[in-house]
């Protein structure tokens, strides 16, 4: 969507701040022995206490409220009976929706103690996705968003897997300009519309180009032995800069 009035940007920001609240009330109960299936009812009962519907579970009928993506699992995990262990990284995306405004953030998360590996992606990833929500500005070729989450990948020793992709969002949980690459192509010369509401998600990692589809039909995967980290936020983009919605006021909330 395209952004009309402060309204917009109120219901979009109360959404965002739940996502982002979510996430966080998950990732402060994620600790070794805890199932991902438990870990996702903590996060459906807290979207449920604020009014929240869980975006994948109302728009793909997705089974589950948020999606919970263990080591080589890298995104769109089912909750499950999977426990999480000492070493593993976990990935949370919460998406959601409230009066008919949409959210979504992700993040991966670490249980210690883990490797420099590990550590190495996820500080990369979350400086692609930063220094990417910074140079959002109205007028701006999509494919500039793809070229500094290469160039910031490039210089962090990472590869950007090239199959997931940032979007737009909203009104919908997947809506127009569709899919934002994150990597520079150069037949995409369409821009970035003043008050246009994206998400910015890179998955970057240590040896992945690509993801593929498991068995469930949900996972992706990357193959054993490589890490893979993606950190999103959704962003209104504005003349005055860029809004983040999706900013947590966890500890206010609880
Ligand atoms: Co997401
Ligand atoms: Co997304």
């Amino acid at each position: 969507m395209t952004i009309d009035s402060e309204d917009d940007i109120q219901g979009l920001q109360k959404i965002g701040r739940i996502c982002a609240n979510t996430m966080q009330h998950m990732a402060a109960h994620l600790e070794p022995g805890i199932t991902t299936r438990e870990l996702d009812d903590l996060g459906r009962v807290y979207l449920e206490r604020h009014g929240a519907r869980s975006a994948p579970e109302l728009t793909y009928d997705y089974p589950g409220a948020t999606c919970i993506s263990v080591n080589h699992c890298v995104a769109h995990g089912i909750p499950d009976d999977t426990v999480i262990q000492s070493g593993d990284m976990i990935n949370i995306d919460v998406s959601a929706e409230l009066d008919g405004y949409f959210g979504d953030t992700g993040a991966s998360f670490l249980a210690p103690p883990n490797s420099h590996e590990q550590h190495s992606v996820c500080k990369a990833a979350k400086k692609a996705r930063n220094k990417a929500i910074q140079s959002l500005r109205p007028g701006m070729r999509l494919n500039e968003i793809g070229k500094i989450i290469e160039k910031t990948a490039r210089k962090h020793n990472m590869r950007v897997v090239r199959n997931l992709s940032s979007h737009g969002v909203g009104r919908a949980l997947h809506e127009d300009p569709g899919q934002i690459l994150p990597y520079f192509e150069k037949s995409e010369t369409r821009k970035l519309d003043n008050g246009a509401v994206i998400t910015i998600e890179p998955f970057l990692s240590t040896g992945a180009d690509m993801v593929f589809d498991g068995d469930d039909g949900w996972s992706l995967y990357t193959d054993e032995g490589v890490y893979t980290a993606q950190y999103e936020h959704t962003v209104i983009v504005t003349r005055n800069g860029p809004i983040i919605t999706t900013h947590a006021d966890y500890q206010k909330a609880i």
